[in-house]
């Protein structure tokens, strides 16, 4: 089983390029079928996640062609409706986001059949309000035998009303009201960048949304779209991630490839700690040479704190001076990792969906496990602050959403390495010795 092996203790210094938004990319996946003429997406994060989408989408019958590592052209029109539009459970089961096909197909076809998402680690993470969605705008949504089926005469524009702010509902409802007969209105609509990116996506196809970034989008249906060629924006999390890495291991990092106007809740809770970091047009530098201090956090709907990088600002606030107060109010199960970040050394009490902690001078290393994408990225970071060697196994996780991560680490000055074998853990450890 691949895992990483870290001697920590180096500050991160030089440059890293951010790859393209995972988080963005499966919703534009999933939306390139909804032509029959070839789509070129450009800014493909070369993740797990995005290659299973892929392949889901080949396995509905539509045509993916790699032009380079990042750039992928799809074209949906190979699709053939009247077979079974069914999303196999293999892929569900490997990553949730193949539901975004649902919303695309039934907005296609107005008919969709995906197996069901289960929960995952860092909550229950039902899809209620996907399907509220699509029934508001005419379908008839059945769950049987662990697939959701999505059928609609036709698609009728609605005004629809999200409950809870949610990312997945908004992209999927967005995807199924773009060629809808009629205007749709999504309240209360998630606002992060990628949902902007999808909406920018679709209207590059001919779609008509307007509002994409405020919580009322308006869409006016269209009767088809057509090809286009768009590139995916930077990845927020991926650059929040190396961020938080720089301040951990007081270094001095230039992170290159974002928009800074997407990192402004990372890069004000930074500062509040303590670290320097100055934006660029497309890039921001991180610099700390002193401890961190201490603040408090609670994660929001963007543009709020991001819940995707509360478990990595929590391994660099366990090492700060003082205490902190981190509340997730966004999963309810999402600090699983607290017990091996404790392992190493931290400090935290975890009450409900709040972490108290306690700051400390600094990590020992250990032998850890990833429970999740994020997670696993903090453990990450807490190995790379530790002066000793650690190990982090189940880095499938990590793969899933950061692209070349040990490369660009390594790029920085990291002592890491993805190894197999006890063998190359001790081959490791005498190299870097
Ligand atoms: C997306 O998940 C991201 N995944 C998550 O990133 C991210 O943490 C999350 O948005 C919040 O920003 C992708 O984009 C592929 P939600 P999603 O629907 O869409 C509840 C990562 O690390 N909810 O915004 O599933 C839900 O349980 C991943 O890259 C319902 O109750 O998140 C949660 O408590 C992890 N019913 C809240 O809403 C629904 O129908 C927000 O979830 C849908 C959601």
């Amino acid at each position: 089983m691949e895992q990483y092996v870290i001697k920590g203790g180096n500050p991160l210094e030089g440059e890293v390029t951010i790859a393209g938004a995972k988080n963005a990319a499966l919703g534009i996946l999933a939306a390139a079928v909804m032509t029959d003429q070839e789509v070129t997406i450009e800014n493909v994060p070369n993740v797990r996640d995005t290659r299973v989408l892929l392949q889901a989408i080949q396995g509905i019958g539509a045509s993916v062609r790699y032009i380079d590592e990042h750039t992928v052209a799809i074209c949906g029109g190979t699709i053939n409706p009247n077979n079974d539009l069914c999303v196999d459970d293999e892929f569900i089961r490997k990553i949730r986001a193949s539901y975004y096909l649902l919303g695309a197909l039934l907005g296609k076809y107005n008919q969709s059949k995906v197996a069901l998402p289960g929960g995952c680690e860092i909550g229950a993470r039902p899809i209620d309000l996907h399907i509220k969605g699509f029934e508001a705008l005419g379908a008839t949504v059945t769950i049987a035998n662990g697939m959701i089926q999505a059928k609609a005469e036709a698609l009728v524009g609605k005004h629809i009303y999200m409950d809870i702010t949610s990312v997945g509902a908004t992209i999927n409802v967005m995807m199924a009201a773009v060629l809808a007969d009629g205007k749709t209105t999504i309240e209360n609509a998630a606002k992060e960048p990628h949902i902007v990116d999808v909406a920018n996506f679709l209207n590059s196809m001919g779609a008509n949304i307007k509002g994409a970034g405020t919580d009322v989008i308006r869409i006016r249906g269209v009767k088809e779209l057509h090809g286009t060629t768009y590139s995916i924006i930077p990845d927020q999390i991926e650059a929040g991630t190396f961020m938080v890495a720089a301040a951990a291991t007081k270094g001095n990092v230039l992170i290159k490839n974002v928009i800074p106007k997407h990192l402004e809740a990372i890069t004000s809770k930074l500062n509040e700690m303590g670290a320097t970091v100055i934006e660029y047009d497309d890039s921001v530098r991180v610099m700390v040479d002193k401890r961190l201090k201490s603040t408090n956090i609670k994660t929001l709907p963007y543009p709020g704190f991001p819940t995707d990088m509360q478990p990595q600002m929590t391994a660099a606030l366990a090492l700060s001076n003082g205490t902190s107060v981190v509340t997730e109010s966004i999963f309810e199960n999402r600090f699983k990792y607290v017990a091996e970040l404790s392992r190493m050394g931290a400090h935290i009490r975890v009450e409900g969906n709040t972490a108290i902690i306690d700051g400390v001078p600094t990590y020992s290393g250990a032998a850890v496990v990833a429970p999740d994408l994020r997670a696993g990225a903090a453990l990450v970071i807490a190995a790379l602050v530790a002066n000793d060697f650690s190990t982090i196994s189940d880095i499938k996780y990590i793969q899933r959403g950061y692209e070349k991560f040990e490369e660009k680490l390594r790029e920085l000055g990291a002592l890491i390495e993805k190894v197999e074998t006890e063998k190359d853990i001790q081959k490791f450890k005498f190299k870097v010795s």
